[in-house]
C-alpha cells in the first residue's frame, strides 16, 4: 500500500506542484488548504495533471476539531505543511496574523498529529531564515536571524520544531529552507497565481510580458553584484516538489531533524531573469530601475551540497526552463485560474 501524505496549503503555489510530484511518486495525497491564498481550481488540475483523485478538505490548519476528523477520516503516515502566510511587506503590517497563521497554526497541527499518532512532518522554510548572510554560498550552519515578522515566523517554527526533537527524538522532522522558487509544471495547467500586485519578481515579470503591467520595477541598480542588481538562487518549482518527495523518503527512513536547503547553487541578478524571460516569451519587458526595497539583500544563494548528499536530490532544471514554463502557464492562464 501507498503512504498517504496530508499536503497543507496543497492548493497553494508550491504545494499544488509537490501534489504532482508525490502522486508521480506513488504516494497519496489529501490536501487541507482554507483557500485564503488559492482556488479550489488548482487541486482540480494537479487531478488532471496526474490522473490521481486529490480530496481537498477545506479548513483551516488552526481548527483542532477539523485536524482531528482529518486524521480520523484519513490514515495519514506523514504531513507536508506548506500552510500559511508569505509576504514580507504584509507581515510588517500585520504580525499578529503572521504569528497566528504560521506559528499557532504549526502548534495547533503538532497537537493534532501527536493526538493520532502522526510523527512524520516536512516543514515549508525559507532562506529568509540566514538574514543578510555574510558570505555566499549560504551553508546550513550558517547564523539564523530574522529582519521582519515573516521571517521570525519561520525561524520561531524551526526552533519549536528543533524543541519537539528534542523532546520526541522518535519524530521524523524535515525543515526545508527553500530559496526563490519559480516556474510551472510543463503542463502550464498550474502555476504561480498571486492575488493583487505581486510582490515577487518572477510572477511581476510575467504580467508584464502578457500585458497585465506596464512595466518592471528594478528594486536597486547600485548593489555590489555584477550589474548592480539583487542576486538570487531561483529554483525550479518543480525541482523544488521533487526535492520535497526526496526528503519525505528520508524522513520516511529515518528518524530525527533533517535540515536542508533547496536551491540551485547558482545566483541570477534581475537582469539576468528580465533577459532569460525576454528570450523566452519572445516580449520585450519595459523596466525602470528605482530606489531599492527596503529590507532586501545584495545576494544569496545556496550551497546545495547537503541535499545532494543526504537526499540524492539535486536540482536539474535550467534558468531557460524556469522561465519558458512560467510563460506557457502565464499566457495560457493570463488572470491566472480566474482566466
Ligand atoms: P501560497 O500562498 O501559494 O500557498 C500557501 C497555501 O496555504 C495557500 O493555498 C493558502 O490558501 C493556504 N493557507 C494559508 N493559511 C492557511 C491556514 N491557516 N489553513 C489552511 N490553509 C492555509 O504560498 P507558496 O508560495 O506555495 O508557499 C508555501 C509555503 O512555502 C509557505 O509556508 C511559504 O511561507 C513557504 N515558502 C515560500 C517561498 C516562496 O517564495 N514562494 C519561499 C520560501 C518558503
Ligand atoms: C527577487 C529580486 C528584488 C520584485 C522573497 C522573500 C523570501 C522568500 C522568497 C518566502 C530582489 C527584485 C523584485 C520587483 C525587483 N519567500 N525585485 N522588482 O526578496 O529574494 O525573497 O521571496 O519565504 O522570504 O523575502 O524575492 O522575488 O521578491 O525578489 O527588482 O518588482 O528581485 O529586489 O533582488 P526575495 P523577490
Amino acid at each position: 500500500m501507498s503512504s498517504t501524505v496530508l499536503v497543507t496549503g496543497g492548493a497553494g503555489y508550491i504545494g499544488s506542484h509537490a501534489c504532482v510530484s508525490l502522486i508521480s511518486a506513488g504516494f497519496t495525497v489529501v490536501v487541507l488548504d482554507n483557500l485564503c491564498n488559492a482556488s479550489a481550481e488548482a487541486v482540480r488540475r494537479v487531478e488532471e495533471i496526474s490522473g490521481a483523485q486529490v480530496p481537498l478538505v477545506r479548513g483551516d490548519v488552526r481548527d483542532a476539531a477539523c485536524l482531528d476528523a482529518l486524521f480520523a477520516e484519513h490514515a495519514i503516515d506523514a504531513v507536508m505543511h506548506f500552510a500559511g502566510l508569505k509576504a514580507v511587506g504584509e507581515s510588517v503590517e500585520k504580525p499578529l496574523e503572521y504569528y497566528d497563521n504560521n506559528v499557532n497554526g504549526t502548534l495547533v497541527l503538532l497537537a493534532a498529529m501527536q493526538r493520532a499518532q502522526v510523527s512524520r512532518i516536512i516543514f515549508s522554510s525559507s532562506a529568509t531564515v540566514y538574514g543578510d548572510p555574510a558570505s555566499v554560498p549560504i551553508r546550513e550552519d550558517f547564523p539564523t536571524s530574522a529582519t521582519n515578522p515573516y521571517g521570525r515566523s519561520k525561524l520561531m517554527v524551526e526552533e519549536i520544531l528543533g524543541d519537539w526533537d528534542a523532546a520526541h527524538p522518535e519524530w521524523s522532522i524535515g525543515r526545508l529552507r527553500y530559496f526563490n522558487p519559480v516556474g510551472a509544471h510543463s503542463s502550464g495547467r498550474i502555476g504561480e497565481d498571486p492575488q493583487g500586485w505581486p510582490n515577487n519578481l518572477m510572477p511581476f515579470v510575467a504580467q508584464v510580458a502578457v500585458g497585465r503591467r506596464d512595466k518592471l520595477s528594478v528594486f536597486g541598480g547600485d548593489y555590489p553584484t555584477p550589474d548592480g542588481t539583487g542576486v538570487r538562487d531561483y529554483i525550479h518549482v518543480m525541482d523544488l516538489a521533487e526535492g520535497h518527495v526526496a526528503a519525505l523518503r528520508f524522513i520516511l527512513e529515518q528518524p530525527g531533524l533533517l535540515t536542508v536547503n533547496l536551491g540551485t547553487g547558482k545566483g541570477a541578478s534581475v537582469l539576468d531573469m528580465v533577459r532569460a524571460f525576454e528570450r523566452a516569451s519572445g516580449r520585450d519587458i519595459p523596466y525602470e530601475i528605482v530606489e531599492r526595497r527596503a529590507g532586501d539583500i545584495a545576494e544569496c544563494w545556496a550551497d546545495p551540497a547537503m541535499a545532494q548528499t543526504l537526499l540524492g536530490w539535486q536540482a536539474t532544471r535550467s534558468l531557460e526552463e524556469m522561465c519558458a514554463d512560467t510563460w506557457r502557464w502565464q499566457e495560457a492562464n493570463p488572470q491566472g485560474y480566474n482566466s
